[in-house]
């Protein structure tokens, strides 16, 4: 079977993920994209970038030996069940479900190919996403563990966990574009008060937050220190750090992670 890469479901996430890799073509040498959602509409923008619109599961899995399955949690037992008679031990299906365990993922698919988890964040949309992959099924080749690292490594960074590292990494990273988002509210809503357009005080602080985001991942020096290198001794910098110390901003943003992380691990229950 030749390594193309199918994907089932391709609204929010899916769709993304699709997009990315058919934008990246060119790294697959080759390997075919080919897709299926419920509704039809949803391929028509993926199909203007090369990607083969199925009009089933069970076509998808005729053309492609790695199928991303992208539809709600709730969705995944039926969607898997319908698909695994079209199913070899060549295929590996590779779930980005919240909360879908790999023992009922291997358990819907028949136990018929090794199963995946992946965990992504929404900046999968602009090829900057962390991906969490969970490669604990050891029914899975390091040939496909490697092509599967290959594939999301194309639309940002991959950290490979065990599953019981899921919760935690959701609640980090998978919840943490809404963290950052809350941030950037916050100073552009400043950047508003302080007579800046909405508008110029967005893109002034989506810039602000890219180009520190660039530091922290380049240098190597702590971030208390890169923080302190703003901060002239008696400037303004550091009036404006204060209040956010007196806030206790780490703090808050420790205790948003562990809510998230606790209500996580309840919903796991
Ligand atoms: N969005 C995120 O930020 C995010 C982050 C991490 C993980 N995830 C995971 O990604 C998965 C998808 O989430 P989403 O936000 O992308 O949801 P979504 O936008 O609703 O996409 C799901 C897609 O699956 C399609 N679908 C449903 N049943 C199907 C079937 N039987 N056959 C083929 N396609 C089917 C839906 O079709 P219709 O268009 O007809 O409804 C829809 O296009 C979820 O499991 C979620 O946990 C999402």
């Amino acid at each position: 079977m030749k390594k193309q890469i199918g994907c089932i479901g391709c609204g929010n996430m899916g769709g993304a993920i699709r997009a990315g890799l058919a934008r990246r073509e060119a790294l697959w040498e080759g390997w075919g994209l080919a897709a299926f959602s419920r509704t039809a509409a949803r391929l028509a923008p993926l199909t203007e970038l090369g990607v083969v619109a199925c009009s089933s599961g069970a076509e998808v899995a005729a053309q492609s030996r790695y199928i991303v399955v992208a539809v709600k949690p709730y969705q995944m037992d039926a969607v898997l069940r319908e698909l695994a008679p079209h199913l070899t031990a060549d295929h590996v299906i590779i779930s980005v479900a919240a909360g879908v365990g790999m023992a009922a993922l291997r358990e819907s698919v028949g136990r018929v190919c090794p199963v995946v988890r992946c965990m992504p964040n929404t900046p999968a949309k602009v090829g900057k996403g962390v991906f969490g992959l969970c490669f604990d099924d050891p029914s899975l080749t390091d040939e496909a563990r490697r092509d599967i690292h290959a594939l999301f490594a194309a639309l940002g960074v991959c950290v490979e966990l065990p599953e019981t590292r899921f919760t935690a990494f959701s609640a980090l990273i998978g919840a943490g574009p809404a963290y950052v988002f809350a941030m950037m509210q916050g100073l552009v809503q400043a950047g508003a008060t302080l007579g800046f357009t909405w508008a110029q005080s967005r893109e002034m602080v989506a810039a602000l937050f890219e180009g520190s985001a660039l530091m922290a991942a380049r240098e190597a020096s702590p971030l208390m220190q890169l923080r302190d290198d703003v901060c002239s001794p008696g400037g303004l910098t550091i009036a404006g750090v204060n209040a956010l110390d007196r806030a206790g901003l780490a703090g808050l943003l420790v205790d948003a992670v562990l809510a998230a992380d606790a209500r996580g691990r309840e919903m796991e229950q």
